[in-house]
């Protein structure tokens, strides 16, 4: 049942994340990328589900997000969006679909728009795509900004370390957030930078800050699904909390499985026609 239908389920939109912000209540972000988690994390209660472009690690096993393409954005965003009655769907526009020029960044935008049925785009940046922003919000496409860490980026920057820790970085970074909340951006993801620099952006901004390594200061907090439920396994940086060991459950389940079937325990007579 869509959430037209259903008349008690509130669907979340970028007007009412303005609410939560103004109201302080903190705002819940996860990625998904496909249908089956997507229904679980929003019969959750999330807030804003990002299909981002971390689908080249964790779904596709690149090493970075350079890889994916817009078309594999489109594909992993259609299959969440099947599967949301209430959150927010936000897609990220993926490394070369929108540098070129704004309307190369608009004309992604409305790819994902019409074929996925997403809420959102998110691109990474700041002053240099102002004028993008700018042509993709006058087509009425809602746009996130994301600052601070932005993973498509990471040969500039060399390493996955926390940014703008340096008095100049940190200016750069102010000011561009408040470049993106000027040219229309609904919200920002500032990621891995120092918790007192995130802190103060938000209490500088008017828009919902998201913060994944940003702090407690900010008005919302994203993590990749993945690492939250602990199926990544290899990944521990300092801001990650693991709520689960999926990895473990998935692994036993999965030896279990196997020595069913090899001592023939699997199925049984009730298990069969
Ligand atoms: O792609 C992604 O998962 C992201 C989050 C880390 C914010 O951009």
């Amino acid at each position: 049942m869509s959430a037209s239908q259903n008349s008690e389920i509130k669907r979340i939109t970028t007007h009412r994340l303005l609410e939560m912000k103004i109201k302080g209540e903190p705002i819940a972000m996860l990625t998904a990328y496909d249908f089956s988690m997507a229904g679980i994390i929003d019969a959750a209660g999330i807030d804003i589900i990002l299909v981002g472009d971390s689908a080249s690690n964790v779904m596709a096993g690149h090493e970075t997000t350079l890889p994916i393409t817009l078309d594999q954005m489109i594909y992993h965003a259609s299959s969440v969006v099947r599967a949301v009655s209430r959150a927010l769907v936000v897609v990220d526009l993926p490394f070369g679909s929108y540098q070129g020029n704004s309307k190369e960044a608009l004309n992604s935008s409305i790819r994902i728009m019409k074929e996925s049925g997403a809420h959102a785009v998110k691109l990474e940046g700041g002053r240099q795509i102002k004028e993008s922003i700018e042509r993709i919000l006058s087509a009425g496409v809602p746009v996130m900004g994301h600052l601070g860490l932005t993973p498509q980026s990471i040969y500039k920057f060399g390493t996955y370390v926390v940014r703008a820790k340096e008095e100049e970085e940190a200016k750069q970074l102010i000011e561009d957030a408040h470049i993106l909340q000027e040219s229309g951006c609904f919200s920002i993801v500032l990621e891995k930078i120092p918790a007192q620099l995130a802190t103060r952006v938000s209490q500088e901004l008017r828009i919902p800050i998201i913060g994944i390594g940003a702090g407690n200061g900010v008005d919302g907090q994203v993590l990749v699904l993945h690492d939250m439920v602990g199926i990544n396994n290899e990944f521990h940086p300092r801001f990650l909390r693991k709520y689960a060991n999926v990895h473990e459950v998935m692994l036993n389940a999965t030896k279990q499985y196997i020595e069913d079937v090899k001592s023939k325990d699997f199925p049984n007579e009730k298990e069969q026609y």
